[in-house]
């Protein structure tokens, strides 16, 4: 049987802000200064090293505790074949990250999935299933929920698996990165990625943090030079440049809190996230984001994930004018829907 693949969302015509994909802001920075140099850099096989310490060093690792990959979803696929064999089994929440249930299936690992729907983790039910299961991913910040697991929680279930992948995709927008501590375990390894608050998803870096010998083991699974020579480069050149990261997660985290208020002033509940997204619930979210497209904002929804088909995500912008542009679609919008929600959208023209 054919496996599952993954196909990314169409944008509908006439979006001229994508809100749909958790990407990072624009940089404002040249990212392209390789000059002179590019020739010789695309002609070779990519030598990635100062790129890995460069990371490591940032995490206050030995690069042998640090795996490139290319971007966070080739990180989890490797972890998915590094423990891919018969009768292998996987622990997950539901919903999650919607590569995990896809890397399972492709690797023929049986996964099994435990409610989160927001809120706190659900220690005790996944770890009733991770001291069965070979390997246990958690992700925290939670794609699409922005829900996190605590310090606490993460111990007790690193000390009940055999192999934890923590999943910190979106750890530079939580209050608590839980990376140090979960490096500390012994058994847990930790995925991250510049396409997030680096504002670098189109170079498809990422990288896997751990203890050394799980890192050569799950490094030994999957392709060589994951990651291009002219991304490696202009990674290194992004990460010269920390204070811009800093003032964009700030405006992020604020943005996140900002636009929780105005949906609540609307009575539409939203999660506490801590992600650079809001998940928002709503009775007629088709038509929400049906109605934000015409006024070219693209937003997520999930009509094929059983628990979701009343959801939307939205990713925060990172820049004030877009948020303010969100804003005043939002306020457009979700009036149309008081309930019992309208099903016929008739959009008054917003300023863009
Ligand atoms: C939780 C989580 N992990 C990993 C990824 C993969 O990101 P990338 O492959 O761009 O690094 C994403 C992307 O949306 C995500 O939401």
């Amino acid at each position: 049987m054919t496996p599952r693949a993954y196909a990314p969302p169409a944008l509908g015509e006439g979006i001229d802000l994508d809100l749909s994909k958790n990407e990072g802001p624009l940089s404002d920075s040249n990212l392209l200064e390789a000059g002179d140099g590019i020739g010789e850099l695309v002609r070779r096989y990519p030598d990635t090293s100062d790129l890995r310490s460069r990371l490591a060093a940032m995490h206050g690792l030995s690069p042998n505790q640090l795996l490139l990959t290319a971007g966070g979803d080739d990180a989890l696929f490797r972890c998915f074949l590094s423990r891919s064999g018969p009768d292998t089994t996987a622990v997950a929440t539901r919903p999650t990250f919607e590569m995990i249930p896809i890397y399972a299936d492709q690797t023929g690992i049986r996964l099994v999935e435990i409610d989160w729907r927001g809120g706190r983790f659900p220690v005790e039910t996944f770890i009733g299933a991770a001291s069965d299961a070979d390997i246990a991913f958690v992700v925290s910040p939670n794609n699409p929920t922005g829900s996190v697991i605590s310090e606490a929680d993460l111990r007790r279930v690193a000390s009940a698996s055999r192999l934890v992948v923590l999943d910190a995709a979106y750890a530079e927008f939580a209050d608590v990165d839980l990376t140090p501590v979960a490096l500390s375990l012994g058994n847990v390894v930790v995925v991250r990625t510049l396409s997030k608050a680096y504002g670098l998803a189109g170079l498809r870096v990422g990288y896997l943090l751990g203890p050394s010998d799980l890192i050569g083991e799950i490094g030994s699974h999957g392709s060589p030079y994951p990651v291009s020579a002219l991304s490696a480069a202009i990674a290194l050149q992004r990460l010269n440049d920390p204070a811009h990261i800093g003032s964009t997660i700030g405006e992020i985290r604020a943005e996140r809190v900002r636009f929780a208020a105005t949906l609540s002033g609307f009575g539409v509940r939203s999660l506490p996230s801590q992600g650079n997204f809001v998940l928002l619930e709503h009775p007629a979210a088709d038509l929400v984001a049906e109605g934000c497209a015409e006024l070219g904002i693209g937003v997520r929804t999930f009509p094929d994930r059983p628990g979701l088909e009343d959801a939307l995500r939205i990713t925060m912008p990172g820049d004030p004018e877009h948020f303010s542009r969100l804003e005043r679609t939002i306020a457009t919008v979700l009036p149309r829907f008081a309930s019992p929600p309208s099903r016929t959208v008739d959009l008054e023209e917003v300023p863009r």
